[in-house]
């Protein structure tokens, strides 16, 4: 159980977690490289060491203290059939991507999640995955985990995704880079690009051509260092405090800055908020800066359109924002928040009504209107991470003493979260 407690101001110089896409990539290319590979600023949180396991069972030698880590990676084909299921926790991106993994290795493997993923859409990859000719069956045809997977040899396909996705994308470009010619993966908007740019990294040649990104087949890896920026998802409830909280500012150094990613700077700025960007450089392929925040008064806003990949995970935190800011916010074509870790349209307006907000789900998003004073509330995370997040920042400006259940489950993203919070504010 987690308490909230209305605060006076939020004030100082910190540092989040690392960022867990890019976290999940780093050990998993890692281990299919040629040599070593080095990682710092590694996020220790649930989901990525779910990956670190995974590749463990599969023989990959992997030490991990905190935040750095080594990979001893035996290159493509150096993973062993594992003697076990593979337990991805509550890690869509572990599953989703290691499918087109190990739709190219000569094993079997069955991988399989907590009740969340067992609730999550796997056909997306699934389905384009076996037009490339992998053997993966799962309950409802492949929909459902657990997913069987037999890998065999693969032929490139040229693929149009329906949703911009970028776990859905990853995996079919992973695939490719061992199937039999040029595999291709088109997206309705552009989603996160951390794999392509990585890859890049590991010295794969990776072709980009306005919404459609093509692999070649039979490409190597090759190890190397790489650091990781803080997640600008952990920033997000951070920016959102200091917005919520009169007087506060901040900075938060460190932030992955990647284009693909920066809708929440977008959508904070469009609604009045001030965020400088300091410090500006490319680390690994990746833009970085320090995040100076500063207090502001909101207004709403509309999201919708190409932005809703690049900010998917930070809306529920938007929605606490919205609350806060004088009009009418409309979050619109956000379908994709329903087959999140919950149905985040439904969990969201559940929760954040709690405290008093004005808040109507929608068939693709919601209507919030603010501005509502809150009040404390007992709230439930239902297992989610960002609702637990999101919601512990709608405590910080609610009357009373908020309490969160399941608030554990904020360790899948941002572990020592609460401290972080608490040692930023004044009571
Ligand atoms: C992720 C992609 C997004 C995001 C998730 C992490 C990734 O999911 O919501 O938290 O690391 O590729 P989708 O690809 O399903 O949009």
């Amino acid at each position: 159980m987690l308490r909230i407690q209305k605060v006076k101001s939020i004030q100082g110089t910190v540092r989040v977690p690392g960022d867990k896409s890019i976290s999940h990539r780093a050990v998993m290319f890692g281990a299919l490289a040629e040599g070593t590979t080095t990682i710092s600023g590694f996020l220790p949180g649930a989901d990525c060491l779910s990956t670190i396991s995974c590749f463990r069972r599969m023989g990959i030698q992997i030490e991990q203290q905190d935040d750095q880590v080594v990979v001893h990676g035996k290159g493509w084909f150096g993973l062993e059939e594992p003697k076990e299921k593979l337990d991805v926790g509550n890690s869509g991106t572990t599953i989703r991507l290691i499918s087109g993994i190990l739709s190219t290795q000569p094993f079997h493997v069955v991988l399989e999640g907590d009740e969340s993923i067992a609730k999550r859409p796997m056909r997306r990859v699934v389905g384009p995955l076996r037009q490339m000719g992998a053997k993966i069956d799962g309950r409802k045809n492949g929909e459902f985990t657990p997913l069987a997977i037999r890998g065999t040899e693969l032929s490139g396909i040229q693929y149009d995704s329906p949703v911009a996705s970028a776990q859905v994308k990853s995996a079919i470009l992973l695939a490719g880079l061992q199937a039999k010619g040029v595999t291709s993966v088109n997206e309705p908007h552009l989603s996160r690009d951390h794999t392509e740019r990585m890859l890049a990294a590991f010295g794969v040649q990776v072709v980009r051509d306005g919404l459609t990104v093509s692999v070649e087949g039979g490409q190597r890896l090759v190890g190397r260092e790489i650091s990781v920026p803080g997640d600008i998802s952990s920033a997000a409830f951070l920016i959102a405090a200091v917005m919520m909280v009169p007087g506060s500012s901040l900075v938060i150094e460190n932030v992955g800055m990647n284009p693909t990613r920066t809708g929440i700077v977008d959508v904070v700025r469009a609604m009045g908020g001030r965020i400088d960007l300091v410090n500006e450089r490319v680390v690994n392929e990746e833009p970085v800066a320090d995040l100076h925040v500063f207090h502001s008064e909101l207004t709403g806003t509309v999201v919708e359109g190409e932005i809703i990949p690049r900010l998917i995970d930070e809306i529920p935190v938007i929605a606490v924002l919205a609350s806060q800011a004088s009009g009418t916010t409309l979050i619109r074509d956000a379908e994709e928040l329903k087959v999140k870790e919950t149905d985040r349209i439904a969990t969201v307006v559940s929760e954040l009504s709690k405290f008093g907000a004005n808040i109507t789900p929608t068939d693709d998003g919601m209507i919030i209107k603010g501005k509502t004073s809150l009040k404390a509330a007992s709230i439930d995370s239902m297992g989610d991470h960002r609702i637990g997040m999101a919601m512990a920042i709608a405590g910080l400006s609610a009357e009373g003493v908020t309490q969160i259940a399941n608030a554990e489950a904020i360790n899948v993203s941002f572990p020592g979260f609460a401290a972080l919070l608490d040692s930023i504010s004044s009571k």
